[in-house]
């Protein structure tokens, strides 16, 4: 089922474009060294360390890097590479358990240090072509227990840190590298460049990896795949299905058909924005089903939030069946699966699968023949950059994640059609003072949440007995932890005098700060 996206996948990315092999051996900031080597306009795939030296070959490597990990190099059951990538001729960069792994398989020593090293430490460099163009004091992290106490014959040292003489060292007749350090994380001042040095000096790639180009290879792979068939796309409105849908139109024009799914629990105007972009600026083929009565219904009485998820699924996949029917067979259906989702652990477990898929389930109920997952070798800031490359407007390319289940669980208790009402109008008008604060881009996910509770308050000289709204913004790096956002409280003082004087039956306003553990982002 996989094979047109193997065939895009190969033909039009992985095969043209110079591609490094990031091995994985199970370290913590694995997909970030990915997407530093993604930012230097390399394509880089990310393997476990188990996969045979065939397949790293396959991969005509410009360039191979050995990742992190957290096991000792003298463990039972260290994970260790293949000894053929040190034949294939390929310059090759090892990162901390990469770097001791690549010492003690060409001969070196390591040794276990009584205390872990961690922190960010100044490092000296000797004369090395990593170093190049690096001036000043070089501040890396540092993250370590096992050291570096020999390394192997033909190398030498390239820099070294007051507890530790060997940050890095090299072979540069074979281009091989190995740092105790993480070029990749911000903490590391200097990485950018150091990863930049490897690509450009020891590795000689040319930088040709762009998303001006891999829509141009997708959309002209596409196409000749495609031919005249039909292929259908539900479109939530979200980055990654809004990128993927207009990909495809540009490949096959109205042979694409795109649902639109408006359960009525979107943003505020968010049903029309998408029509307005799709139907509108992409003259995309797009069927709107505006089923709202039918969602409020189901819901109705229905206050367990698990429920609620269950129900809003169920039906989203009824009503995007019956819709699927009219069109008859499709040959293809997108899906907007990106590259996080896709790489296998190098610790060996399964693979990362979101828990929660803004449109879930889908193939298991409409007749297709295939599968299209345009965005699968991509992460999301080059989804991102791709969107922007695709002329999608700014909001939507930038917007935040927002949940299948919609608004259904960020109104607590019962949801009816005036509490819904009154949560999009706190909601939008928190979302444009974020805006105005320019804090859209900072905080990661922000939304306003309509609880069950109501309270006293007064307002000129009234009593009033009326709902309280709770704000909840965070930031965080991949939405499993996170912390409460600091927004200044002249900020929050507008959207909160904001909140009560234009939406009715709102009399208080608090604002959520506990982090992500022990609380959950949504509230339900
Ligand atoms: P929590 O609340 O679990 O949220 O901290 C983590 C991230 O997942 C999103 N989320 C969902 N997304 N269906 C989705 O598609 C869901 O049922 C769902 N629940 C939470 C949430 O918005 C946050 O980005």
């Amino acid at each position: 089922m996989n094979d047109f996206v193997d065939k895009v996948g190969k033909a039009a990315v992985t095969m043209q474009n110079e591609t490094i092999v990031v091995i994985d051996f199970g370290g913590q900031y694995n997909q970030l060294i990915a997407r530093r080597v993604r930012e230097e306009n390399v394509y880089c795939v990310v393997i476990p360390y188990s996969k045979s030296l065939e397949e790293i070959k396959s991969y005509k490597p410009k360039g191979i890097i050995f990742t992190g990990g957290p096991n000792s190099v003298y463990d039972a059951n260290a994970p260790m590479a293949d000894k053929g990538v040190f034949e294939l001729g390929v310059p090759i960069l090892g990162i901390c358990y990469g770097a001791q792994m690549m010492s003690y398989m060409l001969g070196g020593r390591v040794e276990r240090a009584e205390t872990r090293e961690y922190g960010v430490m100044p490092v000296e460099a000797c004369e090395s072509l990593l170093f190049d163009g690096i001036d000043g004091k070089m501040d890396c992290l540092m993250s370590h227990t096992d050291k570096i106490v020999e390394i192997p014959n033909g190398f030498e040292v390239a820099a070294y840190t007051d507890s530790c003489p060997v940050a890095a060292f090299q072979n540069t007749e074979k281009m091989f590298f190995g740092v105790q350090f993480h070029p990749e994380v911000e903490h590391t001042a200097f990485g950018k460049q150091l990863i930049h040095n490897f690509l450009y000096k020891a590795c000689r790639v040319c930088g040709d990896w762009t998303m001006a180009d891999y829509a141009k290879n997708f959309i002209a792979s596409a196409k000749e795949k495609i031919g005249d068939k039909k292929v259908l796309c539900a479109l939530s409105g979200g980055v990654d299905s809004s990128v993927a849908a207009v990909l495809l139109s540009k490949a096959v024009g109205k042979q694409l058909t795109c649902i639109f799914v408006d359960h009525g629990l979107l943003r505020k105007n968010e049903g029309d924005e998408v029509e307005e972009i799709f139907r509108k600026q992409f003259d995309i083929n797009l069927v709107r089903v505006n089923c709202e009565d039918r969602f409020l219904e189901k819901l109705s009485g229905v206050t367990d939030p698990e429920k609620k998820r269950k129900i809003i699924g169920e039906e989203f996949i009824r009503v995007f069946e019956e819709e699927a029917k009219k069109i008859g067979t499709v040959d293809f259906l997108v899906q907007g699966t990106i590259y996080p989702d896709v790489i296998e652990s190098g610790t060996g477990d399964a693979s990362v699968i979101k828990s929660h898929h803004n449109v879930g389930g889908l193939p298991d109920y409409v007749d297709f023949k295939e599968i299209i997952e345009p965005l699968r070798s991509l992460f999301k800031d080059e989804v991102r950059q791709l969107g922007t490359e695709l002329g999608i407007p700014e909001y939507l390319v930038w917007r935040q994640p927002f949940p299948g289940p919609g608004l259904a669980v960020r109104c607590i208790g019962e949801i009816t059609r005036d509490r819904l009402a009154i949560l999009k109008d706190a909601d939008a008008i928190f979302r444009e003072e974020i805006a105005n604060a320019g804090l859209d881009r900072k905080i990661n996910q922000y939304f306003a949440v309509i609880t069950d509770m109501r309270s006293v308050g007064v307002m000129g000289d009234e009593r009033t007995y009326d709902y309280t709204i709770a704000l909840r913004a965070v930031t965080t790096n991949d939405f499993m932890t996170g912390e409460w956002a600091r927004i200044p409280f002249d900020v929050l003082d507008i959207v909160s005098r904001r909140i009560v004087n234009e939406v009715k039956h709102v009399n208080r306003i608090v604002y959520d700060i506990t982090g992500k553990p022990p609380a959950t982002i949504e509230w339900e």
